[in-house]
C-alpha cells in the first residue's frame, strides 16, 4: 500500500499543487495470528501513518489492507475506524489518549464499551442503560485489574480518582490495560514504552506475554530495542516508508543500517 502527503498537510486527494512527499510506498506486510511483530525504524520513517491506515484513520492512496476473522476477509481500508475497533482491532496510540477528568473506572468503561456498544459515551452517560451494564462492567474491570501482575493495585484502589492526576506512565499503562478490556485479537501499540520507567517496562512485557497467552496477535512500534529483543517474534525495520529488512530480531540487528540508526 501507498500513502503522500502534501507538504501543507493535506491529504493527497485534496492538494491541487505538486509538492507531495510519499510516507509510505508500495509497502506490503503480513502479520501472523499468534505472534508479536515489531516495526522499527527512524523518526519519520512512515510507521504511524502505516498504523493509521491498518485502523483507518487514513485511507491509503493505493493497495489494500486485509483482515482475516471467523475465515471471512475483512476490507480494513473501506472501513471506519469503529468498524475496524469492531471487528477486534484495537489501537494504543503514541501518546496519552486518556480522558483526563473522567475517572480510572470511567475510562475502563468506556475501552470495555467500545466494542460491545454503539455508542459507548450514550450508554456510559444515560444513567439508566449504565446502571444495567455496570455489574458487568465493574466484575470485568476488577478481574482485569487482579488478573495483571505489576500493578500495584494503583488502578483498583483507585478506581474513582481523575484520570489526568495520574503520573503519564501510569495513564499509558491505564491504556494498555483498556486495550485487555476491549477484548481485541489484534491489539496494534505505538511505542508503548516510551516515556515508561524501567520497572514499568517490565509490566508492560509481562502484560504482552499474558496477551498471548491467551492467543492475541500484537503489532506494535518501539525504539526500544532491548524490548523488541526480549518481546517480538518478528521485526520490521522500516525506512522512507518502506520495509528494508524482515526476520527475526537478532537477524534484523546485524544489518549495518540498522546498528547505525539505533546505536547498537
Ligand atoms: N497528516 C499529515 N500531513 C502531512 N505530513 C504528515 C502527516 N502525518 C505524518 N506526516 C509526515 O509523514 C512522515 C512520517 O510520519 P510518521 O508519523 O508516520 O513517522 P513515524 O515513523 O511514526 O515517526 P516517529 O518514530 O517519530 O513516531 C513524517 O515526515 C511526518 O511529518
Ligand atoms: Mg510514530
Amino acid at each position: 500500500m501507498s500513502k503522500s502527503f502534501a507538504l501543507n498537510g493535506s491529504s493527497r486527494s485534496r492538494y491541487a499543487g505538486n509538492e507531495i512527499i510519499p510516507v509510505v510506498q508500495d509497502l506490503s506486510l503480513n502479520i501472523q495470528r499468534g505472534t508479536v511483530t515489531a516495526l522499527i525504524g527512524g523518526n519519520g520513517a512512515g510507521k504511524t501513518t502505516l498504523f493509521n491506515m491498518v485502523s483507518g484513520l487514513l485511507k491509503p492512496d493505493k493497495g489494500t489492507i486485509t483482515y482475516i476473522s471467523n475465515e471471512k476477509e475483512h476490507e480494513c481500508h473501506l472501513s471506519q475506524p469503529y468498524e475496524i475497533s469492531r471487528l477486534g482491532i484495537g489501537r494504543m496510540f503514541q501518546g496519552i489518549r486518556i480522558f483526563e477528568k473522567l475517572t480510572i473506572y470511567e475510562n475502563l468503561a468506556l475501552f470495555k464499551f467500545n466494542i460491545n456498544s454503539e455508542s459507548p459515551f450514550y450508554t456510559l452517560f444515560h444513567k439508566k442503560a449504565f446502571r444495567l451494564l455496570e455489574k458487568d462492567i465493574q466484575t470485568s474491570i476488577r478481574d482485569i485489574l487482579e488478573k495483571l501482575p505489576g500493578t500495584d493495585n494503583v488502578f483498583l484502589n483507585d478506581l474513582n480518582k481523575p484520570a489526568g492526576k495520574l503520573s503519564y506512565a501510569q495513564q499509558r499503562l491505564l491504556s494498555m490495560i483498556g486495550l485487555f478490556l476491549g477484548e481485541y485479537d489484534l491489539i496494534l501499540m505505538d511505542e508503548p514504552t516510551s516515556g515508561i520507567n524501567y520497572e514499568s517496562i517490565g509490566d508492560i512485557r509481562s502484560w504482552i506475554t499474558k496477551f498471548m497467552e491467551i492467543g492475541k496477535t500484537v503489532f506494535l512500534i518501539e525504539h526500544n530495542m532491548n524490548f523488541v529483543k526480549e518481546i517480538a517474534d518478528y521485526c520490521h525495520y522500516m525506512a522512507s516508508g518502506k520495509i528494508l529488512y524482515s526476520g527475526q530480531p537478532k537477524e534484523v540487528f546485524e544489518n549495518a543500517e540498522v546498528r547505525n540508526e539505533y546505536l547498537i
